[in-house]
């Protein structure tokens, strides 16, 4: 290079064995190990989601083919395609100037041996551990469509760094913590102002943070370098439970992920990358990625190749991986793009969001004013553990019914009674009964009968078939117009006969409804026109209906390209056959946030009132004792209170997923029966127990103010910041106007109330006359910014 790079930090670990000494849980052929499963993953996709068999060079390094889970298959593919996009757009970018790409930890990945043809001048290099790359050179060497697209290679499988040597691919055998090693290699291949892409595909993240770090300020040295980084980060904290499964497979296999415990937020990775010298950082989650920078015709492709409904995993997998793309200079095109375009799920940060003032002290202002106690409690019923995408309803005062479901194994057909009095589950064996199945509803129909309606075998079987159960006997009823799954129902009473309304859900085909339907026993199904524009349509949204507003709400779930919609329908019967939805607008703020979810559980708890409980956020990753994973929606105000959940009893770490399960509101409690996640290829979590976990009544959060405190620090590793910054900074609010002395007793209420108060008709002396922006300026200078905070609890101005 001509331009000499700044020598390497002094605290470069060359001399140093880091292998054992960061952690226990770190062994290096343990971290050299991880690429022989990714690569046996990326091989699932290749086969089945590459048309080509040409661009089929994954064969080569994988012998035994392993046909992973369609959820794994999806997450790879979203991987390897974010990776393609980048690289393609480096390599197509057009500029006179030599362009180098550099696969960081490249493992087997055979990226540049796709491209070496196409693109005949670029230098592609591959780095990884010398164990690594030699058995990669061994495949190559001897597999003649691979070693044929080298120009004049030369194999040394003794050097200790450059295994193969050609002019146009370069693989190198050394610990990328040897930068002093890497930086010769590189040294001696670019010039000055090269184009230099450096991919690190789930590697750096295994390197001691410290070293990491190292490389990540040493590759900013280069003027026309750029950095694509994807791994892992903890969007809700540790204890999330997909957070705590991947944390424990990844120790579990002793290569402990080094770097997410200092990086564990995209704010955190944003910060980092632009205190080592990248101008300008851009980095979005994964499943921001699927929903922004995968287009629809991709999606229908994806959604064709095989049988997927493992939505709310994959939304949690996409939230605990990241992209991100750096540049040492300017943003170029991608990066304008990813700055520019509207981002609809997902998160997304850039260096501009990181220069926002820190919104952590905002925290006391937003919390809920209301509070609930969460019980946990333990194995209630041997084999009701483990359970989730089951059905539950109300049968009659203080007892439930949960049927179906799945376990770790295969879908159900057990039926379960709950005993709230007695706090116990039985099975209860019946025949006839239901088919096993998943994704179904039940809803309490007259005084003690429940209705199932459909729900699916394998995501290629919606079932049709719906049956009425007594508390006794299962009978079948009249079956539905076509199978659906994921669909919402609620109870309603017509003309003082007992029905079950049906909105949306998935159908065979990967059909997804926006269609209503209405079950009778005297009449069966019936289509319900929409009057207007139907509701978009969808599936896992949550339904409920209010007979003493005579108005149901309907909101959230999946469209069917995977989005998490956010609106609020209020929706009421227009005479017989028909029914009518207006938009709710709830008032923008925090609340109304926190309303995208889907496969969440919508209770009414009183006339007019109604939790909205778990799912999956379309905005962010919530910790599970975050205010707002429940929202208390008043639905006649139209209003929206985030509410804190506090976990009482001993167990104070084992905070339940809120995914795959269901509730019943039994005594004004609210028991929550089953759920559980599968984190990605890294196992799986239940609400083990699957007892019960009840909410009691709400109390107002002065009672137990105190008692918050402490739950909101325990979540302290998870950026605060990075959840407002996703779900939505706080939005402005009209502030009360008051003229001095006479409006004393609401001035006591508001100080008391601590909100801020706008005086008019007060003098504030000169000032308000002599500070023009023009004397502004000449007294301050043009471009000096002020803020003010004031530090007075829960009063922020900025
Ligand atoms: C999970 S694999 C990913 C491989 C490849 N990037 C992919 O996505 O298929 C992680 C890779 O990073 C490599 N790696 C981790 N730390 C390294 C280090 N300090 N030096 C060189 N390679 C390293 C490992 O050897 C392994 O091949």
């Amino acid at each position: 290079m001509a331009e000499a790079i700044e020598a390497p930090y002094s605290g470069l670990s060359s001399q140093r064995n880091h292998l054992y000494a960061t952690s226990s849980v770190v062994v290096p052929n343990a971290v050299v190990a991880t690429n022989d499963s990714s690569i046996v993953s990326k091989r699932s996709v290749e086969k089945f989601y590459v048309s080509d068999r040409a661009d089929h060079l994954l064969r080569h390094f994988v012998p035994k083919f392993q046909r992973r889970s369609p959820l794994i298959n999806r997450g790879y593919w979203l991987r390897m395609e974010l990776v393609k996009q980048t690289v393609e757009e480096f390599l197509s970018s057009n500029t006179d100037v030599p362009k180098h790409l550099i696969n960081l930890g490249c493992g087997f990945d055979p990226l540049p041996f796709h491209y070496l043809r196409r693109y005949p001048g670029i230098d592609f290099i591959d780095v990884d551990y010398p164990q690594s790359i030699r058995r990669k050179a061994e495949i190559i060497r001897n597999t003649p469509e691979l070693n044929e697209l080298l120009v004049d290679p030369s194999y040394s499988p003794d050097s200790d760094a450059v295994i193969i040597s050609s002019a146009n691919y370069t693989a190198v055998g050394i610990d990328l913590s040897d930068l002093r090693k890497f930086d010769g290699i590189l040294q001696a291949r670019c010039q000055a102002n090269d184009e230099l892409l450096f991919i690190s595909e789930v590697a750096i993240t295994y390197m001691p943070v410290e070293d990491a770090d190292s490389l990540i300020k040493w590759a900013a040295q280069f003027p026309g370098a750029k950095f694509a980084l994807i791994e892992q980060i903890l969007p809700a904290g540790e204890k999330h439970p997909f957070a705590k499964t991947m944390l424990s497979h990844f120790r579990k296999i002793k290569s402990a992920l080094q770097n997410i415990g200092k990086y564990p937020s995209l704010t955190a990775q944003v910060q980092r990358f632009d205190a080592y010298g990248w101008s300008s950082v851009v980095a979005c989650d994964f499943y921001g990625a699927w929903c922004n920078m995968i287009s629809s015709e991709q999606k229908s492709f994806v959604e064709s190749i095989e049988p997927f409904d493992e939505w709310e995993d994959f939304v949690s997998f996409g939230q605990h991986y990241f992209f991100l793309y750096a540049s040492s200079r300017m943003p170029d095109a991608k990066q304008m793009s990813l700055f520019t375009r509207e981002w609809t799920c997902g998160s997304r940060v850039t260096t501009e969001d990181i220069a926002k003032p820190d919104l952590k002290n905002l925290q006391s202002s937003r919390i809920s004013t209301l509070t609930a106690g969460l019980e946990y409690r333990k194995h209630w019923q041997p084999g009701f553990d483990r359970r989730k995408l089951g059905a539950a309803a109300k049968l009659c005062d203080g007892v439930a019914i949960y049927y179906g479901g799945m376990d770790a194994k295969a879908r159900s057909a057990v039926t379960y009674i709950f005993d709230e009095a007695k706090m116990k589950v039985s099975r209860v064996d019946t025949s006839p009964q239901p088919a096993p199945r998943v994704c179904h509803t039940l809803t309490k129909v007259g005084s003690r009968k429940v209705l199932l309606v459909g729900g699916r075998g394998n995501p290629k079987s919606a079932l049709a078939d719906c049956w009425l159960f007594d508390g006794v006997v299962w009978t079948r009823v009249q079956d539905l117009p076509n199978g659906r799954y994921r669909h919402s129902a609620t109870h309603i009473f017509i003309e003082s006969e007992d029905c079950v309304l049906v909105f949306g859900g998935r159908g065979n085909g990967n059909e997804v409804y926006d269609t209503w339907v209405l079950w009778s026993e005297s009449n069966g199904w019936s289509e319900v026109k929409s009057v207007g524009r139907s509701p978009i349509s969808r599936f896992s949204a949550s339904l409920s209906w209010f007979p003493s507003m005579a108005a149901g709400v309907l909101t959230g779930g999946f469209s069917r390209e995977g989005h998490i919609i956010s609106d609020v329908l209020l929706v009421s019967l227009n005479g017989p056959g028909s029914i009518k939805q207006q938009r709710w607008r709830p008032p923008p703020g925090f609340g109304s946030n926190l309303l995208g979810r889907a496969g969440a559980q919508l209770h009414p708890i009183g006339d007019t009132e109604a939790l909205l409980l778990g799912g999956v956020l379309g905005s962010h990753c919530l910790p599970a004792d975050f205010p707002g994973n429940v929202l208390h929606l008043n639905i006649s105000n139209q209003e929206i209170e985030p509410l804190c959940t506090i976990l009482s009893g001993k167990e104070q770490d084992m905070w339940p997923v809120l995914m795959g399960c269901d509730c019943v509101w039994l005594n004004n409690r609210l028991h929550i029966l089953g759920g559980g996640i599968t984190a990605f290829s890294m196992g799986s979590f239940w609400n083990l127990c699957t007892g019960i976990l009840e909410i009691d009544q709400l109390r107002p959060a002065e009672i137990i103010s105190r008692r918050i405190k402490p739950q909101l620090a325990s979540s302290e590793n998870i950026s605060l910041p990075d959840v407002y910054s996703a779900i939505g900074t706080p939005k402005p609010s009209l502030v009360e106007r008051y003229i001095l002395a006479q409006n004393t007793t609401e001035i006591q209420s508001a100080i008391r109330r601590r909100v801020p108060l706008l005086f008019d008709n007060l003098s504030f002396g000169e000032c308000t006359k002599v500070w023009s922006p023009e004397y502004l300026k000449a007294a301050f200078g043009e471009s000096r910014e002020v803020w003010y905070t004031m530090h007075i609890p829960r009063i922020h101005i900025m």
